[in-house]
């Protein structure tokens, strides 16, 4: 029955998207288009307006050759309109909706409306989170981000890797960089229904935020080969930069059988040029600013082989550039932002591969060299946004895992379950972890991640 009613729906009633709807040729026939009114134009004897729903970067122009119709429309308000879609005579625009009645839905009062058509600042909108996705060039982001998520499930199911889901409440600091945010043991409204009133810890044991999904990944990879997911991570970090958030989504993929770390660079390679290289239609949803940025900056780069260097080596570099840097390049210091810049706009021109960093400086996860003072791990670096990737080979030898869990105090005990996937036919395994919103500033060319996700959080911020 319930099979029978919605096959019975005629889609058109429904309503057809505006990207559906200019994809289709026009018609004699009337249809039904749903969006927001961005602008209107009242003339003598016509009248225009244009509608968006986010599904194309521009939206459709609504022509009233009766101007009365258009009265009712004001900037921001959602409506129904009925009408035949007629070739456009207009530049830009193939066709367009010549209206026959209009429905306003929900009325918006022009005057308060936070959106205003002149120029908004970066800061203003972050203010105004809860409408920001009106705005073109938020639409486009959102767009970027459900492309470059479409393209990466692409990849890694074209690999065989299997899509998992990882916990968000964990018992472990991944990183053992102490960034994890704590959950609170006493509910936050006492006496709610089903809470326990009581100051005792929910779980058995103190719990967090993930701040990276690699340690849960591993358990799986070790029987299903290859997986990967992409998920949120919290991490409680002070940072005040254009690449950091407190919330942020986090792509990680983990595979056992990896015998190198040129392994590990080959997949994130291949990963991301998939990503970069966007066709139609997908490219054609994105704003002409955003698609210009991709043209210029993330096309070129899937195009050539992504250069690989070690850290010591990198180090020299540096200290031999003859760049004016705050901080002077020193081996086991970790590579600053300014240095990571200098890598990949002024030496690489383009993706760079950092290799082999000191295990001094890295997470005690990550599979010691024979030279027993560097890891074999890497970072990738790209221009303007620094640091986009991380992975390593993981130490699958149990003795070097556990002495370098007590060397890093760590808590033994808390690590148990993963120490002993080592011993039950642990595979030489190795992953990474890329930042969605690092990824989505680099191709769209948005100069901060706050801008790559609807409702960033950082240090001191959270609006809603
Ligand atoms: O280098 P990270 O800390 O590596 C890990 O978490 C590993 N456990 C990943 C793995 O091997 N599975 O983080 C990986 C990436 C960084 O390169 C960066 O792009 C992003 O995550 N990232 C952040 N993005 C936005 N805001 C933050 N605060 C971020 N911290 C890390």
């Amino acid at each position: 029955m319930f099979r029978r009613l919605i096959s019975a729906r005629n889609p058109i009633q429904f309503g057809s998207t505006i990207r559906q709807v200019l994809a289709s040729k026009p018609s004699n026939e009337s249809i039904h288009v749903h969006g927001w009114v961005k602008s209107v134009r009242l003339q003598k004897s016509i009248a225009f307006a244009m509608i968006h729903d986010g599904t194309t970067p521009n939206g459709l122009q609504v022509v009233f050759r009766n101007p009365m119709l258009a009265k009712v429309l004001t900037n921001g308000a959602s409506v129904r309109l009925t009408g035949i879609l007629t070739p456009s005579l207009g530049p830009g625009q193939d066709s367009e909706l010549l209206a026959e009645d209009v429905q306003v839905l929900g009325v918006c009062d022009p005057e308060t409306y936070p959106i205003q058509k002149q120029a908004l600042t970066t800061e203003y909108l972050r203010d105004h989170a809860h409408l920001r996705a009106r705005t073109d060039v938020q639409g486009a982001v959102l767009r970027l981000r459900d492309t470059v998520m479409r393209r990466l499930h692409e990849f890694f199911h074209n690999n065989d890797f299997i899509y998992v889901h990882t916990p968000i409440i964990t018992s472990n600091d991944a990183e053992g960089a102490g960034e994890s945010f704590r959950l609170a043991s006493v509910p936050s409204h006492p006496g709610g229904r089903g809470v326990s009133t009581e100051n005792t810890e929910f779980f058995n044991k103190p719990s967090y935020l993930t701040v990276s999904s690699q340690l849960h990944l591993e358990a799986v990879s070790n029987a299903l080969a290859r997986v990967w997911t992409l998920s949120p991570c919290f991490r409680a970090e002070r940072s005040q930069t254009s690449r950091h958030l407190a919330e942020f989504w986090m792509l990680e993929a983990e595979w056992s059988f990896v015998r190198s770390i040129d392994d590990l660079c080959d997949v994130a390679e291949a990963s991301i040029k998939h990503v970069l290289r966007l066709e139609s239609p997908d490219r054609d949803l994105l704003r002409s600013d955003i698609g210009a940025s991709w043209a210029v900056m993330a096309k070129p780069a899937s195009e050539v082989p992504w250069a690989r260097i070690t850290y010591t080596d990198a180090i020299h570099e540096l200290q031999m550039s003859g760049a004016r840097f705050e901080f002077t390049p020193r081996w086991g210091t970790a590579l600053q932002s300014e240095h990571e810049r200098w890598l990949a706009d002024s030496f690489a021109h383009g993706p760079i591969f950092i290799t082999d960093y000191p295990a001094s400086i890295k997470p005690f996860y990550m599979r010691q060299n024979d030279d027993s003072k560097t890891v074999a791990c890497f970072d990738l670096l790209v221009p303007h946004v620094g640091e986009l990737v991380g992975g390593s080979l993981r130490e699958e030898r149990v003795t070097v895992l556990e002495a370098a869990i007590k060397q890093q105090g760590l808590d033994e005990e808390a690590y148990r379950w993963y120490t002993e996937l080592r011993k039950f036919g642990g595979a030489p395994h190795g992953g990474y972890g890329m930042g969605f919103e690092r990824l989505i500033s680099w191709i769209g060319g948005v100069e901060n991640v706050r801008e790559c996700i609807p409702m960033p959080r950082w240090s001191g911020r959270m609006l809603l």
